[in-house]
């Protein structure tokens, strides 16, 4: 137990200890009074409330004057991170320049190492983005399309992505092909053969979201990707929601361009994102933000920004620290819990409509309910009960995501359950 907190300490202060800059470097024994490493040594079984209870009260502070279940937006960030952000942002404020041209460079080099190590890869496979959107941008359009390249998508993905495709097809770069996806496919193998089906002999790349955003399908991207392989075909995979929610191993994905973010399911501050590329392919990327003098099989040719968030940056290692503390399977399995507390209780009523497979999603999952006007449910939901969800677009009846996240009490869900009941029964 001593080592594993000794191990955990210098975890929390890799890439925050700083020559020179004390505030920096203290951050370690700040963090010590503020993370006990036995609240995530045993326990946490899915179904724990007392456990679940103690941590939610422990680590995060959330506004008690609703009920949170649009955790999809943004992830709360626990309180150790939260605290190390604002000792960052205040550290950057203080050190202005000095601090961006001395220890910047620097730091954020070694928060990009271990950035890639949290997600098995090599740092010359990734680059820090502001977001998923702004790294999925750099992949999609830097992507060397050929006249008469077509991409193939679903109806369940993210509408960026969706519309950064359709803006290359407008310019007549590509051809967009769009399927619908069945809702409630009845296994991986289903969605792998919908995928299937719909490649013509022009298809170059395949968007998968990995976690739907709309009704939190999770996409079997493994097996997609090797299927399109096969065939000469590149994925572009959007994993803004499946980093930290679902244990996964990104080479394992056989993607060779991945979008992802940490301000959501990390719990990094907003404005952190990554994309990995493979690293043979690297070369083959057209820059989006100008760049001429790195070379081609460098991945800092895509990264040209400018003036960066420093302390979101800085902030990630703890995140990550905090992260894989709580550990992802242990999160995971919690947030499936919560999601079928509500969905086991809802899918006996039949004026619902469950539009997520309980089996193939995590934490996110959607409804709606018959002849209800989703935005009418969700305004519902919160102006009368004070619960906040979302309705998203899905066909034309739409639909209202429900996320939860491990702050979220089972009691919590259960007032949600009671809530839409007494809509029905209105
Ligand atoms: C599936 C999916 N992809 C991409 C994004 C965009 O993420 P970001 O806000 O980090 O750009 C979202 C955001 O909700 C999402 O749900």
């Amino acid at each position: 137990m001593r080592n594993n907190r000794k191990k955990f300490l210098q975890q929390l202060g890799a890439g925050l200890f700083v020559a020179g800059l004390p505030g920096i470097a203290s951050a370690g024994n700040f963090l010590e009074s503020t993370i006990d490493v036995n609240d995530f040594e045993n326990g946490g079984a899915a179904d724990d409330e007392k456990y679940w209870k103690h941590i939610a009260h422990k680590y995060y502070t959330v506004s008690k004057d609703y009920i949170n279940l649009e955790n999809g937006y943004y992830g709360i960030q626990p309180k150790p991170v939260l605290q190390t952000f604002q000792k960052n942002i205040a550290l950057a404020n203080s050190e202005g320049a000095r601090f961006a041209r001395k220890v910047y460079p620097e730091l954020s080099s070694s928060i990009k190492k271990e950035l890639a190590a949290f997600l098995q890869v090599s740092a010359e496979e990734i680059i820090i983005t502001r977001n998923a959107t702004e790294a999925l941008n750099i992949a999609i359009q830097g992507y060397p399309f050929k006249q008469g390249d077509e991409v193939l998508m679903c109806q369940l993905d993210y509408f960026s992505m969706i519309e950064t495709f359709r803006m290359l097809e407008k310019k007549g770069r590509i051809k967009v092909n769009a399927f619908d996806m069945p809702l409630l496919p009845a296994s991986e193998d289903e969605i792998v053969e919908q995928y299937r089906q719909e490649i013509t002999d022009k298809t170059k790349v395949i968007l998968l979201t990995h976690v739907s955003n709309i009704n939190g399908l999770i996409v079997p991207v493994a097996k997609i990707a090797a299927m399109a392989k096969q065939r000469g075909i590149d994925t572009i995979t959007d994993s803004a929601h499946a980093l930290g929610q679902l244990p996964f191993s990104l080479p394992a994905l056989g993607s060779d361009f991945v979008g992802m973010n940490l301000h959501k399911w990390i719990g990094n501050p907003i404005g952190a994102g990554v994309l990995y590329i493979k690293k043979e392919r690297i070369k083959e990327v057209n820059v989006l933000f100008g760049d001429v003098n790195t070379a081609e099989d460098n991945i800092s040719k895509l990264a040209h920004f400018g003036t960066t968030p420093f302390a979101v940056v800085m902030t990630i290692p703890i995140s990550l620290a905090f992260h894989k503390q709580m550990g992802v399977e242990r999160i995971s399995q919690r947030l499936h819990y919560l999601k079928s507390i509500w969905i086991n209780e809802l899918e006996k009523q039949d004026a619902v409509e469950i539009v997520t497979p309980k089996n193939i999603s995590c934490a996110i999952a959607s409804f709606r309910i018959k002849d209800k006007k989703v935005a009418e449910v969700a305004d519902y939901l919160f102006k009368q009960h004070s619960i906040l969800t979302v309705n998203r677009a899905l066909g034309k009846d739409g639909c209202i995501r429900v996320t939860p996240s491990v702050y979220t009490g089972a009691d919590d869900v259960k007032k949600f359950v009671t809530a839409v009941k007494s809509y029905i029964n209105v």
